[in-house]
């Protein structure tokens, strides 16, 4: 288990004091001029030493995306975008680090911005976290005002300006070109890449965005060195995690852990266990709702960390981990992501635009039992033609759920579809 004095996020539940002087004593905000007196390199390097892969979902390595930045400026200001628009369905990790730690961020916003010649940057959160947005706020305020952000930062000849945006409530504004654009102030719909974000991103100027967690844990791992952050999980895919569980455990929480922690050792000492017992466990998904679920026997020897998921063909995704025990109507379940993803699809590609609508048609007749045993392949071959083939990841996140659930649950599937035929119904539908 992670112990206390490893924790980046020492006031994850809000018991303490979330000021700066609060943050100061944790150890926040402490010796930063000294950090930036390293140098852009050597902050980058760092970070790269020290393993840590986005936590936006992707899990792309952030030093190596840091160091995409100019390091001459052609005439066009570069600048740092964090994203704090956390929509993905069971994920609520960054909520409880604005609202209760915000100067975690708002440090690594600053160190962050001057490794890589950022002039400013900008928080995007979602509009409905209206509380985080006052605390997040509130506490960019005081960094002002104690001479922590604005000119000449932390007295460290550098100038730099962080602006709080808030959206307006759409998932896909968390797509990093889609959330641009808003931040622009147009409609929030993902941009073709290339050009990256690096090459042409906020007003066409070098951007760099990065999830809260990526950036609020950095000003600890320059602090305490690389090598301890890589001490943390199996090679790859270093560091301590922010996990958020939800659904059928007796204690939901958001939890910072090691990574590479079994699941069962997550559900039991930090969730009190899933609902009725381990043994009462059906699914699970890992990693929000965008990745393929895991039955349970996959589960009793899951790790939770971004390599050992992928070889299961799911995902760590944003870590946001939905418990399903016995008593989950499955085939719902992942109908109601279904309906989600399709209110979602901003509609620029037909792939997704019509894909989303087609596959949540043919769930809800799942859902019903009402179709042919055929229309099961086609729905995976629909979903196949959506997948990997879209301007952005939502068609991939759309798809990804269902083919998970024909993997693990078919039977199921196709018990209920013969139910229906038969009138036998106790294999039929939870209302
Ligand atoms: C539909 C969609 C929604 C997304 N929503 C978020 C989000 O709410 N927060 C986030 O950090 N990343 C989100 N992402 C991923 C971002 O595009 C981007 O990869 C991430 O912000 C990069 O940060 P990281 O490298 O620190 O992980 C989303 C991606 C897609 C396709
Ligand atoms: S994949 Fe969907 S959400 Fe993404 S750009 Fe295309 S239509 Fe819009």
């Amino acid at each position: 288990m992670l112990k206390d004095q490893d924790r980046i996020f020492t006031n994850l539940y809000g018991m303490h004091d979330r000021s700066l002087a609060g943050a100061r004593k944790r150890g926040h905000w402490d010796g930063t001029a000294g950090i930036l007196a390293n140098g852009r390199d050597w902050i980058v390097d760092q970070v790269k030493a020290s393993g840590l892969r986005g936590r936006g979902g992707a899990g792309f390595p952030t030093g190596l995306k840091w160091s995409f930045m100019p390091k001459q400026s052609d005439g066009r200001p570069s600048y740092l975008v964090v994203n704090a628009d956390e929509s993905e369905p069971g994920t609520c990790k960054d909520r409880e680090i604005m609202r209760h730690d915000p100067h975690t961020l708002i440090e690594g916003c600053l160190i962050a911005g001057f490794a890589m010649g950022a002039v400013a940057g900008y928080i995007y959160i979602r509009g409905e976290y209206i509380r985080e947005r006052e605390a997040l706020q509130a506490a960019i305020d005081e960094a002002y005002d104690a001479g922590l952000l604005g000119k000449n930062a932390c007295a460290s000849g550098y100038d730099y300006d962080l602006y709080l945006a808030h959206g307006a409530g759409a998932y896909i504004c968390g797509e990093e070109t889609a959330l641009l654009e808003s931040l622009e102030g147009k409609k929030g719909m993902p941009r073709m890449k290339p050009p990256f974000p690096a090459g042409s991103g906020l007003y066409g100027c070098p951007t760099t965005v990065n999830n809260v967690e990526s950036i609020a844990v950095v000003p600890t791992i320059l602090r305490r060195g690389a090598g301890w952050f890589a001490g943390f999980g199996r090679p790859n895919n270093a560091g301590t995690k922010l996990f958020g569980i939800s659904g059928h455990v007796n204690n939901p929480c958001v939890v910072e852990e090691a990574m590479s922690i079994p699941l069962k050792e997550l559900l039991e000492r930090h969730c009190g266990g899933v609902r009725g017992g381990w043994k009462n466990l059906k699914a699970v998904i890992p990693g929000g709702s965008s990745v393929p679920m895991l039955n349970a026997q996959q589960c009793d020897d899951a790790i939770m960390d971004f390599d050992w998921l992928r070889e299961q063909r799911s995902g760590l995704g944003t870590a946001a981990v939905i418990v399903m025990d016995q008593s989950t109507d499955v085939i719902k379940a992942i109908w109601r992501l279904s309906k989600f993803y399709k209110h979602e699809s901003c509609g620029q590609c037909t792939p997704c635009r019509e894909g989303t609508g087609w596959m949540m048609r043919v769930m809800d007749r799942l859902v019903r039992g009402e179709a042919e045993l055929e229309e099961i392949d086609m729905l995976v071959s629909v979903t196949k033609q959506v997948e990997g083939h879209t301007i952005c990841a939502l068609g991939d996140a759309a798809a990804w759920p269902i083919q998970g659930l024909v993997r693990q649950f078919r039977e199921e599937i196709e018990d209920r579809i013969k139910a229906r035929k038969t009138g036998r119904m106790g294999a039929m539908a939870a209302e």
